[in-house]
C-alpha cells in the first residue's frame, strides 16, 4: 500500500527495522543509566505514545506511567503560539527521577514548558528522551539525555507522529512533502 495521497508525497525515512533496533539501543542506555527501581516515566501525549510503547517493553524495569499533554500544533505544520501545558495532579513528580519520552525536539519551546512544569514540583531529576531531535531548529536551550534520531528540517509522520492527525498509525517513519499551491509557496511543510 501506498500511504501518501492526495497533494501529499511520503518518502520512507526509516523502517520497522531501523527504528527497532535503535529503541533497543536506547532503551539499553536509559537502562544502564538507572536508577533501576522507580523511575517515573512522562510521556507526551499523543505524538509519543508509540515511541513510548516498544521503548517500555525493551526497558524491562519497573516505572510509574504518566501522560502529560502539550498542545501547541493544530492542523498546521508549523506551531500555532505558546503550547499549553496540562500535567494531571495525581503524577507523582516531588523527588522523583523522571524520564520524559516525546516525539520531537524542533524548536525546544514545547520541552522548554513541559520541563519548567515539571522542575515546579520539585523532582529529584529530570531526563529527556526523544525518538527525534531537529537540533539544528532549535531556538530554546534545551538538550535531550538520549536521542533516537537526529534530522535536519525534514517534517515527519508515523510511528505516532502526525500532520493535522492523519498518518500516526503508520510503523514506519515518514519524510512529508506537501504540494498545496494554495498553502504553500514550496515544497517545505517545515520552511527554516
Ligand atoms: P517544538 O515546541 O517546536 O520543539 O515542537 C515540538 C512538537 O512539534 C513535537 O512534539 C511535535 O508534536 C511537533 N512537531 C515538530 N516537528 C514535527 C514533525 O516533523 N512532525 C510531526 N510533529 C512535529
Ligand atoms: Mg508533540
Amino acid at each position: 500500500m501506498n500511504p501518501s495521497s492526495g497533494s501529499q508525497q511520503l518518502t520512507l525515512l526509516y523502517s520497522r527495522t531501523q527504528i527497532r533496533r535503535r529503541v533497543t539501543e536506547l532503551a539499553k542506555t536509559i537502562a544502564a543509566d538507572g536508577p533501576g527501581r522507580g523511575l517515573v516515566v512522562v510521556g507526551v501525549l499523543n505524538g509519543a505514545v508509540v515511541f513510548l510503547a516498544d521503548l517500555l517493553r525493551a526497558l524491562r524495569q519497573d516505572v510509574h506511567l504518566g501522560f502529560v499533554r502539550v498542545s501547541s500544533y493544530g492542523a498546521s505544520a508549523e506551531s500555532s503560539g505558546a503550547p499549553v501545558i496540562q500535567i494531571p495532579n495525581d503524577l507523582p513528580l516531588v523527588g522523583e527521577d523522571v524520564l520524559i519520552v516525546e516525539d520531537i525536539l524542533d524548536t525546544g519551546l514545547s520541552m522548554t514548558l513541559l520541563c519548567e512544569a515539571i522542575q515546579a514540583r520539585s523532582p529529584a531529576s529530570v531526563r529527556i528522551c526523544v525518538l527525534i531531535d531537529k537540533r539544528q531548529r532549535r531556538l530554546y536551550r534545551v538538550k535531550a539525555d538520549y536521542v533516537g534520531f537526529e534530522l535536519l528540517s525534514d517534517f515527519v509522520v508515523g510511528y505516532g507522529m502526525d500532520y493535522a492527525e492523519r498518518y500516526r498509525s503508520l510503523p514506519e517513519i515518514f519524510t512529508l512533502d506537501i504540494e498545496d499551491p494554495e498553502c504553500e509557496s514550496d515544497d517545505d511543510p517545515n520552511p527554516d
